[in-house]
Formats: structure tokens, sequence, C-alpha cells
């Protein structure tokens, strides 16, 4: 297991020794695991290339670190409890002896379908266990899997397939969640249409609703389980060849294949895992995020199982059937570490207090917070009705391509402050940069987060465009990690997390890019132009407000109906989460003379703010007031 700071004194002991000599602290952690051949050398590293490598030459499967390793002491023990989306159908539970089996057993499958060492896997699936069972049964055969939220439409996961170059799909019938079936069989026939990579189409019953099949390439997952074995040798890995694509939007329109290896991250999501959330053997974790996004990946899946935990992976929605569903689920799992969004948590205040109340909660001994900014009232409801006064929060900063977790308290040893994400973890190193690359010093400072020194679970490329890697993470500052997010350091030295810098927005903890948006609204035939921002909105954090420009329709003539086949477009072009929350139609958008439409402006606006600075290169200055006239009378509704 990894080394476990547990007082205040030990965490800034840790922090300097990080800090002083980094490849001697992350040498130490990573002796933790089973490596088959250890590394020659810890770090190899150029921000300016954005050339990044930990554990050089070192030789591992990152399952035999979770099976192996543990079956011992663990066979028995459970490593998954999943619990369904209808509180009425059973929970199941695999332990480790029985979750390996399985691994193993569909490891064996996807080798059947020829499926070598670097072959990517596309994994569609809802949060039933045999996603997790599909991602590691590719980390067993060398496969790299991305992982697509069952969430997306089929033009999204076509778009990343295809990008991925994936060779095996694996999906189901239908998804369960709260009262609503997912056709994720349907979907993905559509996406196939246009995947000539995919060779087979691998599909899980959930429901057994009837579905369409094409005999060339559709299987049945438990038909194929049946063909083979569970023995299935481990293949070895280099520390750097990679694990997983995760697909993350960005300031353009195309999703970025994040990509992450297997020695980096495997130390990195264990040691923050262990440390953030103090977990102690026995434990039982629960992450309600999907594993469709980063946070699953490293704290539902691999975090949790590569530390021996007992890890619960929930079907369903808080909401489902009652707003009580989390607190039943933590007392019928006696959990003791629990870990949602802020969206989630103002969403179940905006139903009223009397459902936490209820509830004891008696087992829970940390409770945390990921994806968004945590505002201060959702802050202290979350830590007096969940927490019961009791229960450190951790507000967890990080982000898809830091692999963990950076910014935040460890429980009950970094003292809290509402809605700050606290200190960084060891071996972390931010620095705050003013937009002309000037270091800000010292405390009271605000400017953009950067980090400055390279930490093992980092992305090391986007899949197939490492150019890309290079503008989006280390041009603008050059030298350092650029993470996109402005922060405030207190006087404290606490950071605390402001927001997107960049064309990316943050919807109910999901991240968007705006240009995404705008180029599925662009689509549609009436509409010359758009422009996408973000709006506080009080449940999901920011809600997305679309102005659009339509082609030979005067803005006064375009209504409902339009708006409604405007979102039918988004949802079909991406997902449903994408989807504006308020649409205006305008005669033009502000511009300055150089053709660029001036989004700082319309930002400010629909924050309620009436002074937009200077105006004076707009092309089209008498635009603003009638925008805004539009904006005001629809943030008042
Ligand atoms: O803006 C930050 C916000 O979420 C972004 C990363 O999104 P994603 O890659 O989807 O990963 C989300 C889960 C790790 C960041 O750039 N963010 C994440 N955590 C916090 C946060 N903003 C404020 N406080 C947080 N705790």
């Amino acid at each position: 297991m990894v080394p476990k700071i547990s007082t205040l004194s030990g965490y800034l002991h840790e922090y300097q020794k990080s800090i002083a000599n980094p490849t001697g602290f992350w040498e130490n952690i990573a002796e933790s695991f089973y490596w088959r051949k250890k590394w020659t050398d810890v770090l190899q590293w150029d921000f300016h290339k954005a050339e990044i490598k930990w554990y050089l030459g070192g030789k591992l499967n990152i399952t035999e670190n979770i099976f192996e390793r543990h079956l011992f002491l663990r066979g028995e023990q459970p490593a998954i409890i999943w619990e369904p989306s209808n509180p009425e159908e059973a929970s199941r539970t695999f332990t480790y002896e029985e979750l390996f089996s399985h691994v193993k057993r569909f490891a064996n499958v996807l080798r059947s379908h020829a499926v070598k060492k670097g072959d990517r896997v596309a994994i569609y699936l809802p949060m039933i266990p045999e996603l997790t069972i599909a991602m590691l049964a590719c980390a067993r055969i060398g496969a790299i899997h991305s992982v697509v939220f069952a969430g997306f439409s089929a033009n999204a996961l076509s778009e990343r397939i295809n990008d991925a170059g994936a060779k095996i799909l694996i999906t189901a019938d239908e998804g369960i969640r709260g009262d609503k079936i997912i056709n994720l069989k349907e979907t993905a026939d559509e996406a196939l249409e246009s995947c000539p990579t995919i060779k087979s189409n691998i599909i899980v019953k959930r429901t057994g609703s009837p579905i369409d099949w094409n005999n060339r390439i559709d299987y049945w997952y438990h038909e194929e389980m049946e063909k083979v074995n569970d023995e299935a040798i481990a293949q070895e890995m280099d520390s750097e060849d990679p694990l997983f694509i995760l697909y993350t939007s960005g300031s353009t329109g195309k999703p970025k294949g994040v990509m992450h290896t297997t020695g980096g991250y495997m130390v990195y999501s264990a040691y923050t895992f262990r440390n953030v959330f103090q977990y102690s053997s026995g434990d039982i974790f629960f992450c309600a995020a999907d594993i469709g996004w980063i946070t699953g990946h490293s704290y539902i899946v691999y975090g949790p199982l590569l530390e021996g935990a007992t890890t619960v992976m929930f079907e369903g929605t808080p909401t489902y059937p009652t707003p009580s569903r989390y607190w039943e689920i933590i007392e019928k799992h006696q959990v003791n570490e629990f870990y949602t969004s802020p969206t989630a948590i103002r969403s179940l205040i905006a139903l009223g207090q009397k459902w936490a109340d209820n509830f004891e909660l008696k087992s829970l001994r940390v409770i945390g917070s990921v994806g968004e900014p945590i505002n201060e009232e959702a802050w202290h409801w979350y830590h007096d009705h969940v927490g019961k006064n009791r229960c450190p929060i951790v507000d967890t900063w990080w982000q898809t391509e830091t692999g963990g977790i950076m910014i935040s308290p460890i429980a009950g040893v970094i003292p809290t402050k509402p809605s700050f994400a606290t200190l960084p973890l060891p071996g972390i190193q931010p620095i705050i940069l003013n937009n002309e690359n000037e270091k800000l010093c010292g405390k009271s400072v605000e400017g953009n987060l950067c980090i400055k020194f390279p930490w093992p679970g980092m992305a090391r490329t986007l899949w197939n465009d490492h150019e890309r890697f290079i503008q989006a993470y280390f041009s603008q500052f050059p030298g350092h990690y650029y993470t996109g997010d402005g922060v405030r350091r207190d006087e404290d030295g606490y950071y605390r997390i402001l927001g997107r810098m960049d064309d990316v927005i943050n919807v109910a903890g999901h991240r968007l890019g705006t240009a995404e948006i705008e180029n599925a609204l662009n689509e549609h035939p009436l509409v010359s132009e758009s422009a996408v921002v973000g709006y506080p909105h009080k449940i999901k954090g920011q809600g997305i407000f679309a102005f659009v420009v339509c082609n030979d329709l005067p803005a006064k003539d375009a209504g409902e109906e339009l708006k409604n086949s405007l979102l039918k477009g988004v949802a079909k072009r991406i997902s449903p989460i994408a989807k504006p929350d308020v649409i205006i139609f305008t005669r033009s958008l502000p511009r300055t003379r150089s053709g660029k439409i001036m989004r700082r402006i319309l930002r400010k606006m629909v924050e309620g703010n009436t002074d937009f600075g200077d105006v004076s290169t707009l092309t089209n200055p008498d635009i603003i007031q009638e925008i805004q006239t539009k904006v005001l009378e629809n943030l008042e509704k």
C-alpha cells in the first residue's frame, strides 16, 4: 500500500521532501507496487516539447497490481458493490477473486476477437459492473480503452471511435438511469454506420429488450464469456505504454483524446486516493460519478482497486425514486467515504433538507466534492446535513489531464475553508502567472493556474495530435503546464479555484467547449452564426446561453419551433447535456473590426454586468443595447 500522511506536520514534511527531491519522493511511492522489472530512471521531462516520462524502463501490468497483489489477503473481500438504479432490484457484489475471474475471461474474449497490445477498444456502457470488467480486461492484455460516456450521441460516439481508430466496441442493449431508459444499442448502431475500423460490437444484456442485430459484427457478451476460460496471463507493459484515452472538451470544436500511461497513472491514482480520502483497509468507498468521466476512472475503478478497497458503483441518479437515494445507499452499504459533485449537492438542497436529515449516516467519515467550484452555501449544507458537522469535506481540484487530484485538503489533516481546494498535494508545484507570463508571488494574488513540475499522473499527449497537446497546455506560459483555470491564493496561502479562463464551460460538472456547441447550432440550415457563453446557474453552476443569428429570417420571426429544432440538433450532435438553457435570436453579434466576436461582452451581459469596458473597437456598437434587453428579459424568467 502507498504511504499515508496522517498529521499536518506529516503533510508539511512530505511536501517539503517532494519539492526538494521529487524523483526520490515518487520513487519511494512507486516502491509500494509490484513491478516485473524496476525502472532505470525515475523521470525525464521537457515542458517545452511536452515530453514527460516516468519510471523509464519499468515493466508491469496494472491488473497484477489490482489482483495478484491483493488476492492472498483480499480474495474474499468485496471489490465492487454494484447498486442498481431501481432499489427493488438486488445489488451485486464481486469479491476480488470473482472480479478477477470475470476480467480474465473477458480478456480472453477480447483476445479471441484479435485484440492485441496497443489496439484501441471503445466502451460505451452504462454504470454496470461489465464496464469495470471491460476496462480491466483491456488493461490485462495491454489494449487501450476509450470509455465514452453513455449520454453521448451517435455523432459524438463515432467521432471518438474514429479518432482513436478503435477495433472493438463494447456496448449494452439499453441503459437504465432513474426513470429513463437509454437506447444504447440503437445509438451505437447509428454511430457504427460511419466507423469502418470497428470489427466487432460486443453487447451486454442489461434490460433484455429487443434490439436490432447485425450478424456481421454483433456478439452477445454473455455468449462470448461462455466460450472462454479464466486463465489469462497479463501482458507485460512498459511504464510509458498507454493505459487509456479519455476524450474531453477543449476550446476548439474537436474533442481532445487525453492519453494516460500505465506506470505513472497507477502510482498517482492510488497515492491520491489513499491520502486525500484517508482510506483505511476495510472501508467502503462510494464515488457517485460516472465512469465515463475521469473521476470515475480514477476514483471508482483504478485508485480504489489498486489500494484493495471496496468500491461502490451506482447505476442511477441521486433523486430516483426519491431524493434520499444516496443516503439510503450510504446506510445500506455502510459507506465510509463519499464523493460527489456540487451540482448533485445543489439539486438535493433544492429538494429540501428533510431527505438528508432523516438519515444519521453514522458510517461516514469523509465527504468529497469534485468537478466544479463549490459555492459556500452548498459547502455548508453538505458539511452540516450530510457530514453532520463531523466529516471533513475534501474539495478536490483536478482535471482529466491531471489523472488524479492535485489541490485538495487531505481529510482531517489539512484544515478546510468553505469553497477552497486549500493546498497542493505532495509533489504538486502550482504557480500563479499573470497574462504577461509573470509569476505572482506571495499571498493574496489572483491569476492563471499553472504547474511548474511534472507529476506521475499527468497526461502524456493527445491521441494522434502531440502538436495540439503542446499548443493547448504548454504554449501560453512556456515552460509550464497551463490548466486553463483561474485561481486565487489567499492570505493563508490557500487556493480557491475561480473557474475556466478559456472557452470551456462547466455545466453540472460536465466540461463542454463553447465552440462544440456553436458548431452544432451552426449546422442548422437557418443559422448563419452563433455564440455560446456560460452564465451563473443556481443548480448547475453554469448554464448555457446561446446567441443565434439566422439566415434570411428576421430575429423577431424566429420562435419556439426553431428553438426546439436547435435543441434537438445539439442533443443529436453532442448530447442532451450540451443543450442551451437559453437561446436568443439577434440580428448580429458584437464584432471587432478584425471580425472577431466579442465574447467578453456577451459573457458580461449574461452575468448581469453592465460595464462592458472599451467597446470602441466594435463595428456594430448599436447591437449591444438590443441584445442586452433580450438577455435581461431571459435572465428574469
Ligand atoms: O475548471 C476546473 C473544474 O473542472 C475542470 C476539469 O474538468 P474535467 O477535466 O472534466 O475533470 C473534472 C473532474 C476532475 C477544471 O479545469 N474543476 C474540477 N474540480 C474543481 C473544479 N473547479 C473548482 N473546484 C474544484 N474542486
